[in-house]
């Protein structure tokens, strides 16, 4: 990645040979080469770097930001892999390390410079913006780079409603960036992430969403069909494997109360809900949540049942690449009898893709739209 900062070789993760897709795009470039060429870096700058999916903005500033202040951004983020591409890509650069804080806690400011990377959920953007204005300093400049084509007018109105008067940049590679400044400075006072509350009819279930977890306001179909078609056997060690709010995890801590419950997810802001919904619905002792890139360095053979409801798409990058990783991981983590249940949407072929690493794939209920398969070594 080659900016005004200076040239930094910035890796996506999980790391692959076969990797077609860059760790930065082109706004990344466009707000670092910005922020050069305006000097927005000054000795006494506080930096903060929002949802940065590879670290790439973060780590193209690290160098500048430490030989300026002496400190380092902040990157604040939902995602664990964000996390850790962050200390392969500072390691692997000769960089420092800039603070991570996970997106459903809040930075502290105050902050004077901000490089926000538009997430696909308005829902999570509001939620930010509403707890990292208080964090800025008088005068702050917010960058927001964003590819051209994702910049629709609902998009500009809502971040106007949020921010007050924006400018453009031109537009670079089809890459532009929104800027915004902060005329008075922030109390320091954020109000606590926000959360969203409902229940499930006929499960007696009521679960917690902070703003970036999945299917946020209702249970999702794909959810509901696996749970009209949950396993019936004799479980010890069960994985929910991309956990979201918990809810497979807490119906399995319920119907198998012998058992331990593993729940696993990317986002962190998933794992915080599923935390707190598990202890909320009784099964709190039960099942402990994680955050993992799928079942990296888990045990190998230590579970003897998955559930699975896979991710289609990570941001706005569609396709199965994470659930196949997540079918080809699950084969290493299931003991020789264990079983893994998936649910899918029909059309994505999930029969035929789990025999690259399975024996046996069995289609269980049928839905007009889903199907759950139950898959064993
Ligand atoms: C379709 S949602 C299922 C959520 C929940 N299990 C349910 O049934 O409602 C898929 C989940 O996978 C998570 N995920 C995406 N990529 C992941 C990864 N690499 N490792 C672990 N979890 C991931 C997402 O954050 C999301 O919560």
């Amino acid at each position: 990645m080659a900016s005004h900062f200076g040239k930094l070789n910035v890796y996506r993760l999980p790391l692959s040979s076969k990797q077609t897709l860059l760790a930065f795009d082109q706004g990344d470039l466009l707000a670092l080469d910005y922020i050069h060429e305006q000097q927005l870096l000054q000795p006494h700058s506080r930096v903060l770097v929002v949802n940065d999916a590879f670290a790439a903005v973060t780590c193209g500033l690290t160098e500048a930001v430490k030989m300026l202040t002496g400190g380092v951004p902040t990157l604040w983020s939902d995602s664990h892999i964000a996390q850790q591409a962050l200390a392969h890509n500072a390691q692997h650069n000769g960089l420092a390390l800039a603070d991570f804080v996970p997106a459903h806690k809040t930075p502290q400011g105050a902050f004077d410079l901000m490089v926000l990377k538009l997430p696909k959920s308005h829902r999570l953007l509001k939620d930010q913006v509403a707890r990292l204005l208080p964090q800025l300093a008088a005068g702050a400049v917010i960058i927001m780079p964003v590819m051209v084509k994702h910049l629709d007018t609902p998009l500009f109105v809502l971040l106007e409603s949020l921010l007050g008067p924006l400018t453009t940049s031109l537009a670079r590679k089809k890459a532009r960036l929104v800027l915004a400044a902060k005329v008075e400075a922030g109390d320091g006072e954020s109000p606590p992430a926000q959360t969203h509350r409902w229940s499930v009819a006929g499960l007696g279930l009521t679960l917690d969403h902070y703003s970036g977890v999945f299917s946020p306001t209702k249970l999702d179909q794909g959810a509901q069909v696996l749970l009209e078609n949950f396993p019936d056997g004799n479980y010890q060690h069960i994985i929910d494997l991309g956990c979201g709010n918990g809810v497979q995890a807490i119906m399995a801590a319920k119907k198998w109360p012998q058992s331990q419950v593993t729940g696993v997810d990317e986002s962190c802001m998933a794992v915080a809900s599923a935390t707190n919904n598990a202890l909320a619905n009784g099964v709190g002792s039960q099942c402990r949540f994680i955050t993992n890139d799928c079942l990296t360095d888990m045990d190998p053979q230590s579970a003897d049942l998955i559930l699975c409801n896979p991710p289609f798409h990570q941001e706005r990058v569609m396709g199965d690449q994470i659930a196949m990783r997540m079918f080809a991981q699950a084969a290493q983590v299931l003991s020789a009898d264990g079983e893994l249940w998936v649910v899918g949407n029909r059309h994505l072929g999930y029969h035929a893709k789990l025999k690259r690493w399975f024996k046996q794939v069995q289609q269980i209920g049928s839905h007009p739209k889903f199907v759950v398969l139950k898959a064993r070594l």
